[in-house]
């Protein structure tokens, strides 16, 4: 209460103000930002392994051209997210041990394996969808880098989602067995993409200080509900199905309700019981091990430089 400076800062934040790194902020308010865009690059770098497993069985050039593009765009949302988290006093070392030795938290979706081709096109349309629907508020974040690297991050999760939903469209338009495979996958997809906007808001530690410290705009549930009410008559569309026999229109509000989430199996996932976890670990920690000569070698090549330049 003391502090004239945390006044100053709840005023600014308050008048719609980005603060910027060299900023005075609370350490509450550095801790919530490390923590979640550490979360968040994780996420984008974990999310290029279930696509990735795709790239070399894509069923034509030009899918797999949109595929490649795509898991390319995720692993630059990470470096961007990386940075924005270093500004905020955290080193890129210390995310990416955290990273592999398990310690760090990323989206539970992707510890879902893409068991079809089908799943590329699902992850494009609701896992990006449902990014999307998130990061959207997240450019009006008050902490100007992490708002300003959403502004194109954003640009590209729009660009996945229509790809992915277009893909699901065609399979849905071709034979029965095709679009067996689009429904199978949707079956699979929409439970875990319904868990990617976190705990509901009686259980949401985080979300009444995010909001008001304006990182967050809108609670778990709010946003779940939006891309509920956008998903859905996009499913009934192109002729899917939502597997919840308990989804209904509420004439009255306007909002498509859904039925009881599974929380247990969102616990088992958050805690590693996910049925990938151990895999997308071990995907990163192996990457991270080969290329470590790369970057010795980097390293080595610019102090050489460093040397020569100073002599
Ligand atoms: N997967 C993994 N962990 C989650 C998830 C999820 N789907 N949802 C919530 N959590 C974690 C939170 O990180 C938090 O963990 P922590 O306290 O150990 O850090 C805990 O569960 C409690 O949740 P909340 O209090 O609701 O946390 P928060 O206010 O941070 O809200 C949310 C969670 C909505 C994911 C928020 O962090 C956010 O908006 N993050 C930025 C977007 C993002 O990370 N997207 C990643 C997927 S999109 C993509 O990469 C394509």
């Amino acid at each position: 209460e003391g502090d004239p400076r945390e006044a100053r800062f709840m005023a600014r934040i308050d008048a719609e103000e980005r603060i910027e790194p060299n900023d005075f902020m609370p350490e509450g308010y550095r801790k919530t930002l490390v923590r979640q865009i550490a979360q968040h690059a994780h996420s984008e770098i974990i999310g290029m392994l279930p696509e990735g497993n795709w790239i070399t069985r894509a069923p034509s050039l030009r899918r797999k051209a949109a595929l490649l593009a795509k898991v390319q765009d995720e692993g630059g949302h990470g470096l961007y997210l990386y940075c924005a988290a270093e500004t905020l006093g955290k080193s890129r070392e210390e995310m990416m041990d955290e990273l592999v030795d398990g310690r760090a938290k990323y989206s539970s979706i992707f510890n879902y394996p893409t068991l079809t081709w089908a799943d590329i096109g699902m992850i494009g349309w609701l896992v990006d969808g449902a990014a999307i629907m998130n990061q959207i508020p997240l450019c009006r974040c008050s902490f100007g880098p992490y708002a300003r690297a959403m502004i194109r991050i954003c640009k590209e999760e729009s660009f996945h989602q229509r790809q992915g939903y277009e893909q699901i469209m065609t399979l849905c338009a071709g034979t029965p067995e095709q679009k067996e495979l689009a429904q199978d996958s949707l079956n699979r997809w929409w439970w875990p993409s319904i868990m990617m906007f976190g705990p509901s808001d009686g259980d949401s530690v985080h979300s009444a200080k995010s909001m008001a410290w304006k990182i967050k705009r809108f609670t778990n549930d709010e946003l779940r509900q939006k891309f509920i009410d956008a998903t859905v008559p996009q499913a009934h569309r192109i002729g899917l199905e939502i597997p919840d026999p308990d989804l209904k229109f509420n004439e009255e509000t306007g909002h498509w309700e859904i039925g009881e989430i599974d929380w247990e199996e969102f616990k088992r996932v958050l805690a590693g019981g996910g049925p990938c976890n151990a895999d997308r670990v071990a995907a990163r920690k192996a990457a991270q091990e080969n290329g470590a000569w790369v970057r010795d070698a980097a390293l080595a090549y610019a102090q050489k430089r460093a040397a020569r330049e100073s002599e």
